[in-house]
């Protein structure tokens, strides 16, 4: 579980500082689905980072599993993010100089775990790319490069997936399938998902939905799944 507790967040910049995040209270459990919505600039990026520990509030505590990150050494945050979470970004970060094995397998050796290679291809053969494993980034359309960074986002079993308009530079089909994919992933692996997105009807998909307006949250709502 995951705990925020009067979160404040600004940047400083030459005209003056801007509050980005004002005082923002949220409490998620394990294996729940989770989106985040509002207009652009309303903070929903900013709250996702904070809640990979990228970012440091200035404000506020945040606690994974009782534990307040801002009391971890960096060594320390950099464990407790790499054995607990898995990101996937709109502009999917893969290493382009390696392949959809290498990028999917280097998380893991990083991590020193074993078998990496297996675990990786296991994961690429899930996300459907098993025949383009050799392939390098730029060989691969924008729709599997995103399949690519599911699969290294969830190859060392994260508890929490956290998502950034995940489908935010794909097109609306490609995008759709990508949304099912992490959906039945996260469902299969029974992980947390935080999922920002602009999009309701994806919204509607999670089992709560997060509003943010101007830095604070102005709705926070849970409902029971359609799907
Ligand atoms: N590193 C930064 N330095 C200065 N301002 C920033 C930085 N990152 C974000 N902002 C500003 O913070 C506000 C919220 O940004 P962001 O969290 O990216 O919003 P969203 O993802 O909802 O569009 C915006 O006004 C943005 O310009
Ligand atoms: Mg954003």
């Amino acid at each position: 579980m995951i705990e925020l507790k009067d979160l404040g967040m600004s940047y400083t910049l030459e005209s003056g500082t801007l509050d980005v995040l004002k005082g923002v209270d949220v409490f998620i459990g394990d294996g729940e689905t989770v989106a985040i919505v509002g207009p652009s600039g309303s903070g929903k990026t900013t709250l996702l980072l904070l809640l990979a520990g990228l970012e440091l509030p200035q404000l506020g505590d945040i606690k994974l599993d009782g534990i307040s990150l801002s009391e971890l050494s960096s060594d320390e945050l950099a464990d407790v993010r790499r054995d607990n979470l898995g990101i996937i970004f709109q502009s999917f970060h893969l290493v382009p100089s390696l392949t959809a094995l290498g990028n999917v397998t280097l998380p893991l050796e990083i991590a020193g775990k074993e078998n990496a290679k297996a675990r990786a291809t296991e994961l690429l053969e899930k996300v459907g790319l098993g025949e383009r494993m050799d392939h390098y980034p730029s060989q691969l359309s924008g729709g599997e490069q995103q399949r690519v960074a599911i699969a290294r986002a969830l190859v060392h079993a994260p508890k929490m997936v956290l998502a950034d308009e995940p489908t935010g530079n794909l097109d609306i089909k490609t995008g759709a399938k990508i949304i099912e994919l992490l959906f039945n992933l996260n469902a299969d692996a029974g992980s947390t998902l935080v999922l920002v997105t602009h999009d309701e009807a994806i919204a509607r998909r999670c089992q709560r939905v997060l509003r943010l307006h101007e830095g604070q949250l102005i709705e926070d709502e849970s409902h029971a799944l359609s799907n």
